[in-house]
């Protein structure tokens, strides 16, 4: 009985949100279970639009090009990209005159539900996924945590976690011990589960930190199954060691986190990964790169021709590490990540490098804790749970920082906040563009328009935003999914249960290549020589 209501009661909230009643942000309270099912909506329940849409008049981006063009949707697909496209009057029109319309945006980098540093992010599957909805992105990929080392029941425990579902998702699976079961498991994972990337964490000391000689193993089996390796690339054991040298000092706030673990660590580590996977001879990601330090490792490895991949992430690319002195513990705290947040610099350098190509395409790392989570930490910055917002924020703001500072065009724009995404894991051109085929994952920006950043108005369950009171210019106005409407006029229209799981194949073009490369190394071995031994 108590369930049935609960049931009711939910059908009721979710109703009342898709109507655009509710006043508050937090339309879905943390902790609502949903059923199995989709919540009992089918997906038709979710949008007035029909599943015909024309989106008429707007210059439509693709990494590749930019063109005057209509855009023409049936049943969640892109049928046809051509000027004046004519059509009948069931299907739903959209005016984009003066607008850009371009893929929605896909987040290489997320953690939703994720149990963490003793709590569980703040942001689920459902209202992480309506933040992102309503801030012009389509998809993302979130990290799966093994349990107790076990893959598949990882896998398993997030297939359920994400039934709350409202947009596209795939999944990485992070490598947090080694043995032959999870060497067979990373096999299924590919094969069977539509996951083609691998993390391997070289810090959180005690927890999911890994040593080399796994990550010697992890890279292989990675080579083997065409799966990329992704790294947190800081020294675990340095960061350590820098931790208590800040306690030993009687640094217990949320400065003592910047300060225990500086960017050379970071730099260390991104530079071993890199010489690893060269030795391997595997393609490798570099997730979240926050530092000059990391960066110029990336560059230097990417000229020689090796095969890496660099994301920075928002918060590395437009804040710096002053907010971590804040003497009010609630806003230094929200500002702490690993690998921390810089001081000014590394941002510009950052930005600098992601227009010039050396960093490829923008995540978030998106994990929100709450005030009263990160308050764990009031007496040891060990404590405090990282992690930062972003999942709302990425395409505003990168487009504030990057487009309308002229550092990159609006069709790189797309490269590095969609196309790119799609391409290394191995969806495009499905998803990451508006061609004919591609799944009708669109937005129509306003650059015209402007955006502002509140943790009043934001859509994350969580009480703080890091880049709150930012102002740009630019915005989302209209966000398409799988044909649907759900972001049209600051409103949400968003059904728990309605989001896709994405299989991604293995073998991405990183791997073109690599077997050559292979055969030429074997054939450049002078070895083993013929010994002869002449005894004197
Ligand atoms: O502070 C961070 N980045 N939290 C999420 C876990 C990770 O390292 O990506
Ligand atoms: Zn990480
Ligand atoms: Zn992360």
């Amino acid at each position: 009985m108590a369930h049935f209501l609960t049931y009711l009661l939910l059908s009721f909230l979710i109703i009342y949100d898709s109507l655009g009643l509710s006043q508050s942000n937090q339309f879905c309270d943390a902790g609502v279970g949903y059923p199995e099912s989709t919540c009992g909506f089918s997906s038709s329940s979710s949008s007035s639009s029909s599943s015909k849409l024309l989106i008429k008049g707007g210059t439509v981006l693709n990494a590749h090009q930019q063109e005057v063009a209509d855009v023409y949707v049936e049943d969640g697909i892109i049928v046809a990209v051509k000027p004046n496209i004519k059509v009948d009057e069931d299907v739903t029109l959209l005016d984009a005159t003066g607008k850009y319309v371009m893929p929605g945006g896909i987040d290489p980098h997320t953690h939703l539900a994720m149990e963490f540093m003793g709590t569980e992010t703040i942001d689920d599957f459902f209202s992480g996924q309506a933040a992102a909805l309503a801030g012009g992105t389509t998809m993302h990929i979130d990290f799966v945590i093994p349990v107790n080392g076990s893959l598949v029941a990882g896998f398993e425990a997030y297939k359920k976690k994400a039934m709350k579902s409202c947009m596209n998702y795939g999944f990485h699976m992070a490598i947090t011990k080694w043995d032959e079961s999870v060497s067979r498991e990373m096999e299924i994972m590919v094969k069977e589960k539509g996951i083609n990337s691998f993390k391997f964490f070289m810090a959180y000391k005690g927890s999911l930190m890994i040593s080399d000689e796994l990550l010697l193993q992890g890279l292989e089996r990675c080579k083997s199954l065409g799966a990329l390796a992704m790294v947190h690339a800081e020294n675990g054991d340095a960061v350590f060691e820098g931790q208590k040298r800040m306690i030993d000092l009687g640094i217990t706030g949320p400065e003592g986190h910047a300060l225990s673990r500086p960017p050379v660590l970071e730099g260390e580590a991104t530079a071993r990964a890199i010489r690893l996977a060269k030795f391997v001879n595997t393609p490798l990601y570099v997730v979240h790169v926050m530092s000059i330090d990391a960066m110029e490792e990336i560059a230097r490895a990417r000229k020689s021709g090796q095969k890496v991949i660099g994301e920075p992430v928002v918060s590395g690319l437009v804040l710096n590490d002053s907010g971590l002195w804040d003497p009010d513990f609630v806003t230094a705290a929200k500002y702490v990540m690993s690998p921390p947040i810089r001081e000014s610099g590394h941002d510009k350098a950052l930005q600098a490098a992601l227009s010039t190509g050396v960093l490829q395409l923008v995540g978030t790392d998106h994990c929100t804790f709450n005030s009263t989570q990160k308050a764990f930490g009031i007496d040891d910055f060990r404590k405090i749970p990282n992690g930062v917002n972003g999942i709302e924020e990425r395409m505003h703001l990168v487009w504030d920082t990057m487009v309308e500072s002229g550092q990159i065009s609006v069709t790189d724009f797309v490269r590095i906040t969609s196309t790119e995404c799609a391409r290394i894991f191995n969806i495009y051109p499905r998803k990451g563009a508006i061609l004919v085929g591609s799944d009708a994952d669109i937005i129509i920006f306003n650059p015209n328009s402007s955006f502002e950043i509140s943790a009043s108005m934001h859509h994350s369950r969580t009480d703080t935003n890091v880049y709150d009171g930012r102002k740009g210019k630019g915005k989302v106005e209209v966000t398409i999914v799988g044909g649907r409407v759900v972001w049209q006029d600051d409103e949400l229209k968003v059904v728990p249960g309605s989001g896709k799981y994405i299989e991604m194949p293995p073998f991405s073009y990183l791997f073109n290549g690599i077997d050559k490369a292979d055969a030429k190394y074997l054939s450049s071995l002078q070895a083993p020589v013929k010994r002869y031994f002449t005894a004197s």
